[in-house]
């Protein structure tokens, strides 16, 4: 038992943070954020350094491994996640026979990925080899499910994996049936190394809570992806779009903005937990938003943006209220053609390096999670019987 956690506390004898904002989980070497000012870093290499110079498969093996791969580390990884890309056919008829009215992407990736374990045969298989081979299972065939995901949605058939392409470029060539542009390839690549990681969010939280117990990778990732889906987490993306469709013109952004600040409305795409200063991932997708939005041809939505992005800095940045990285990804991602219901898929693509890091780390050293409430319900109450109630 740690010192100064009392075994019975009462409600006022014990504070506690509300959403544990603050408390430690436990040590990591994954990735670092600095709030206070706006720094965010893998293995200690800073954000903008990775995203000028690295790849998204390269940052998978720096999270899973502590350091950047050799030349021949990474051809070697490499291979492994491109042998890895196909799903079984059982997953695709899943995926193929969901109600498409009902079923949301995210609900569709949580199903798709829990049917991945049955065709691990190693799936339950309670070792470090096992668990990193499912992890760079789950790494490579993500992409391949979301685009299943989303062609199955507009009655499209699926378009399978290819060998000869990075993962992300893969990912748009399985989305759309052709091969993305450069542009497209290199901030779709972009949009996943941000995301990678970081530090003890919802979503690597409850995934790390999964494993605590011993459970598989599987069903840790799983618990991942249900946590991101909510929209204070991974959810906000899509309604960035939503609202910029909402506002509609590139007059209505700053009325419809000061209109919702009055009524204490939440913007999504703004705001964090940690972040109280400008969010570094937010600033690269804004550049890379100039650039997509000009190809598009969708600098409306750009326009849009910066005059929200204006107002909400002018009225609630002394509060440390600042875009985070879901306001750009959304407009980018829907400039390059991409349906904003499979924004937040994209961002478990994206994650699941994260979850598979953060996972093999707790297993390493191992504690259950096992938190306690303070019980603030009655005591010694007599159960009463039907007809008296
Ligand atoms: C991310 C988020 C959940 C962090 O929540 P949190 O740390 O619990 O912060 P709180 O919700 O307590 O907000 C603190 C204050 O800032 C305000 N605030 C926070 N985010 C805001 C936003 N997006 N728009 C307007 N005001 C916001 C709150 O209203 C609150 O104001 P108050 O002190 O006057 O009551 C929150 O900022 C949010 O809901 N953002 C929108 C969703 C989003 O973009 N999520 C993606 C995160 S990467």
């Amino acid at each position: 038992m740690s010192a100064g956690i009392k075994l019975v506390a009462k409600p006022g004898e014990v504070e506690f943070p509300k959403g544990m904002e603050g408390m430690i989980s436990r040590e990591s070497t994954k990735s670092f954020v600095n709030g206070a000012e706006g720094f965010l870093c893998y293995n200690g290499i800073p954000i903008q350094q990775l995203a000028e110079n690295s790849t998204f498969e390269e940052v998978c093996y720096l999270l899973m491994y502590d350091a950047l791969p050799k030349e021949t580390e990474l051809a070697a990884f490499n291979q492994r996640l491109l042998q890895y890309r196909e799903i079984p056919d059982f997953t695709y008829e899943t995926i193929y026979g969901m109600p498409a009215y009902t079923t949301h992407p995210m609900a569709a990736l949580r199903t798709a990925v829990s049917t991945l374990s049955l065709f691990d045969e190693s799936s339950e298989e309670d070792t470090p080899s096992a668990l990193e081979r499912a992890g760079i299972n789950l790494i490579a065939k993500l992409p391949t499910i979301v685009a299943a995901v989303a062609r199955s949605r507009q009655g499209l058939e699926p378009v399978h994996p290819r060998a000869d392409m990075p993962l992300a470029t893969n990912f748009l060539y399985m989305y759309t049936g052709e091969e993305p542009s450069p542009l497209y390839a290199k901030v779709m690549d972009i949009i996943l190394l941000l995301h990678a990681d970081h530090g003890c969010n919802a979503s690597t939280f409850t995934a790390i809570a999964a494993t605590s117990s011993l459970s598989d990778m599987y069903s840790s990732v799983v618990a991942g992806i249900c946590s991101l889906k909510g929209p204070l987490h991974g959810g906000a993306n899509e309604r960035v779009m939503r609202m910029l469709n909402e506002i509609g013109t590139v007059d209505n952004a700053e009325p419809y903005i000061l209109n919702a600040i009055a009524r204490k409305k939440k913007i999504m795409g703004f705001g964090h937990r940690v972040y109280k200063a400008y969010d570094p991932r937010a600033a690269i997708l804004h550049g890379y938003a100039k650039d997509v939005t000009r190809q598009a041809g969708t600098e409306k939505w750009l326009q849009m943006a910066e005059i929200i992005e204006r107002v909400m800095i002018d009225k609630l940045g002394k509060k440390g209220i600042y875009p985070n990285v879901d306001f750009f990804s959304g407009t980018v991602m829907a400039s390059m053609g991409i349906d904003p219901s499979l924004f937040t898929p994209i961002f478990a693509m994206g994650r699941v390096p994260g979850w598979v890091s953060h996972i093999l780390e707790q297993r390493a050293d191992n504690r259950i999670y096992r938190p306690r409430f303070i019980y603030t319900g009655p005591m010694d109450v007599d159960y009463v019987p039907m007809d008296e109630r």
